[in-house]
């Protein structure tokens, strides 16, 4: 058959070719991508009168990237479930120099709620700049002990839907702004990290879902994902959803699954990620030295695998919190060098 000859022929001499054509493409294209990025760096978005929404502003660092755009004299439009937390990072929000803040209590899952609050959001202001779909929850299970395993289902509804259904009704007002969509990934989308398999689908779905978008948009909508390590908030102070569907605080958990890794503080991470989003960054990584993990897992994913296991699986046969990570954790003591104060000890969550 001549299609089977065609495939053969291909098979045979494309990946050599793309090979020696990347060879030779590759440097001089960073080099123009670093020469671009320092453009971009002097004439970085002026975010003054614009008007942002972000989801998830109540706690961690959907707050700070609130105090963020407020300090580049944005107008913010912050969505949450917690009313009263939400009206709190409101007013703070106004003290850091947001001109007008319009706090919504909404669920990003719902359908309707999102349909809600862009229409009141553009009502208001009669524009959108900026959306950061950043509202999030996490959940520990190993999977075989899911249980009841259709009380995950919100991980996805919360994480993928959550930013899918904002997007939709956004995209006509961003068209006209010529503006830009935040999406909250994680760093999990590339770390093979055990009992966190339904987090690590929803930001994987999450990263594959808005690069696919930035074919269909093209310069029209720019589209910045942001892949944050370890982060100071309440997910990192161990709120997790557990498997009777319940959201709950286990800091033993925790303590397991970031182990003796640095936590970075919220604030520091917000920054970052509004200089990325200003700079008009495809991607951003904060902390930084995260990407190295990108490359392990690019090039020996066995390797990355088997670390994993060994930090967050040896010694569980008993109790899951006997994992080497928390015992390195512990005997270092690296928790009161490496956690900010906010997550190190008791936590304060808000309510409502
Ligand atoms: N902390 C980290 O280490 C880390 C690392 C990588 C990525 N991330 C991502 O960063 C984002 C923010 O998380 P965080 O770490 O700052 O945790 P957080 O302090 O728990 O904040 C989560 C925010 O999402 C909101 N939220 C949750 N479910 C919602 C829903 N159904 N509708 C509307 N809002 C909802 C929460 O507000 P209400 O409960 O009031 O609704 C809260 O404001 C998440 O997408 C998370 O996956 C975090
Ligand atoms: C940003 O824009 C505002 C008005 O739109 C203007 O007053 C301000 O000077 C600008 N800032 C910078 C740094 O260009
Ligand atoms: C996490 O996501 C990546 C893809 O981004 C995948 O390759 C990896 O296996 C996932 N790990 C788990 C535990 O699901």
């Amino acid at each position: 058959m001549l299609v089977e000859l065609l495939h053969s022929l291909m098979n045979l001499v494309l990946p050599p070719i793309s090979f020696i054509t990347l060879l030779f493409f590759v440097p001089p294209y960073y080099f123009f991508k670093f020469f671009l990025s320092a453009i971009n760096y002097i004439f970085s978005e002026n975010l003054s009168g614009k008007v942002v929404l972000i989801t998830g502003a109540s706690s961690g660092i959907g707050e700070q990237l609130a105090y963020q755009y407020a300090r580049r004299g944005a107008n913010l439009v912050l969505i949450a479930r917690r009313k009263k937390a939400l009206e709190e990072a409101a007013d703070n929000a106004r003290y850091h120099g947001a001109p007008e803040v319009l706090a919504i209590k909404a669920d990003v899952s719902k359908v309707d709620e999102c349909r809600r609050f862009v229409d009141e959001a553009v009502n208001h202001f009669g524009r959108l700049d900026h959306l950061v779909n950043n509202a999030g929850i996490s959940s520990v299970c190993m999977f075989e002990e899911s249980g009841d395993i259709a009380n995950f289902a919100p991980i996805m509804d919360i994480n993928f839907w959550g930013a899918v259904y904002p997007t939709y009704f956004a995209v006509p007002q961003l068209r006209k702004s010529n503006g830009r969509i935040v999406v909250m990934a994680s760093a999990a989308g590339w770390l093979p990290t055990p009992r966190m398999s339904y987090y690590n689908a929803s930001k994987a779905a999450l990263i594959n879902f808005f690069d696919g978008l930035r074919t269909e948009f093209g310069s029209d909508i720019k589209i910045t994902i942001a892949t944050p390590g370890y982060i100071e908030s309440e997910l990192t102070q161990g709120k997790f959803l557990m498997k009777d569907g319940n959201m709950k605080v286990d800091q033993d958990m925790r303590d397991v699954q970031i182990g003796p890794a640095p936590v970075l503080r919220a604030e520091q991470c917000a920054r970052g990620i509004v200089n990325s989003a200003c700079r008009g960054d495809r991607y951003v990584t904060e902390p930084a030295w995260f990407k190295a993990a990108y490359l392990w897992r690019v090039f020996c994913p066995e390797l990355l695998e088997w670390m994993m296991r060994m930090l967050l699986m040896t010694g569980t046969g008993s109790s899951e919190t006997d994992a080497l990570s928390k015992k390195i954790l512990d005997i270092t003591g690296a928790k009161y060098f490496f956690y900010p104060d906010s997550i190190r000890a008791q936590s304060e969550l808000k309510t409502d």
